[in-house]
């Protein structure tokens, strides 16, 4: 692992950065949680040690030992700002709304911030990285690094490469994917669509599930059936995201 990993800084403490500051810290490095909401900080960090997938539940389910979880505790710090999230930060994980301009607005912020030799990463789940590099005056240590939820469970580690990434910054984050349990997958930034490949390829089976239905051919319990004895999915798409809500 790089010289500079053991500090990681989270910017935005919500749903996935709650989590992500979380198995990062559970990885062994010392993680800087930050929200422009202040209010957020107290809440993630209760859904850290308390929340379903937190680390006393992980406890309860044998994941984790029991002596490990005020450790892990005492590597993460809620921070009062984005210096002090980021101003020691070897690598930063961005987990702010999905909006473009905002995340843009955040890089160029990151960019002053942070130690000139940190990885700058976003967990955005389609938003161009290439974008996000060129906002900055560093974009070869730009990335995308999409997580799926819950975090402590899921493994995914799709790792998004602008043409500026360069090889150090793929290795170091695939290096820290690993660490945290991930199986990191390098895909190409595709600035035009979004989605990347995860949630294409998703939004692709949601879409035509939804239109054989709607055409009538026949019943959302039958298209479930239908893929788990087809393909071995252990879950139809309809019980997996829900009937009426898929679109
Ligand atoms: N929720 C999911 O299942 C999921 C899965 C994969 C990826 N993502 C992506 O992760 C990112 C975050 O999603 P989320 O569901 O955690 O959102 P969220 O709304 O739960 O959390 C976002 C947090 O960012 C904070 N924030 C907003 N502007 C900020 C700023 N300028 N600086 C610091 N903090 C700021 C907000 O106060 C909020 O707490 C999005 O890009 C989303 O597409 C979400």
């Amino acid at each position: 692992m790089s010289d500079l990993l053991p500090v990681v800084g989270v910017v935005g403490a919500g749903i996935m950065g709650a989590q992500i500051a979380q198995v990062i810290a559970t990885a062994g490095c010392a993680v800087r949680l930050y929200d422009r909401d202040p209010a957020q900080l107290p809440r993630a960090m209760d859904t850290i040690e308390h929340g379903r997938f937190g680390l006393r539940r992980a406890v309860d389910r044998g994941k984790l030992a029991p002596g490990e979880v005020a450790a892990i505790l005492a590597r993460l710090h809620p921070a009062a700002t984005l210096a002090e999230a980021v101003g020691d930060a070897g690598l930063v994980v961005e987990a702010v709304p999905e909006d473009l301009d905002l995340k843009c607005r955040v890089f160029r912020e990151l960019d002053e911030r942070a130690p000139p030799r940190a990885i700058l990463t976003s967990n955005s789940a389609g938003l161009p990285i290439t974008a996000l590099a060129h906002a900055t005056r560093r974009p070869g240590q730009v990335i995308g690094w999409h997580w799926a939820q819950p975090c402590a469970v899921m493994r995914m580690a799709e790792l998004v490469r602008a043409p500026s990434t360069t090889d150090e910054a793929v290795a170091v984050v695939s290096d820290l994917a690993r660490r945290c349990g991930k199986n990191p997958v390098v895909v190409k930034d595709q600035p035009e669509v979004w989605g990347y490949v995860a949630n294409r390829i998703n939004a692709a089976v949601r879409r035509e599930s939804r239109r054989v239905v709607d055409e009538g051919i026949c019943t959302e319990a039958e298209v479930d059936q239908l893929m788990k004895d087809c393909f071995r999915w252990p879950m139809g798409p309809f019980e997996l995201w829900g009937g009426t809500t898929l679109k």
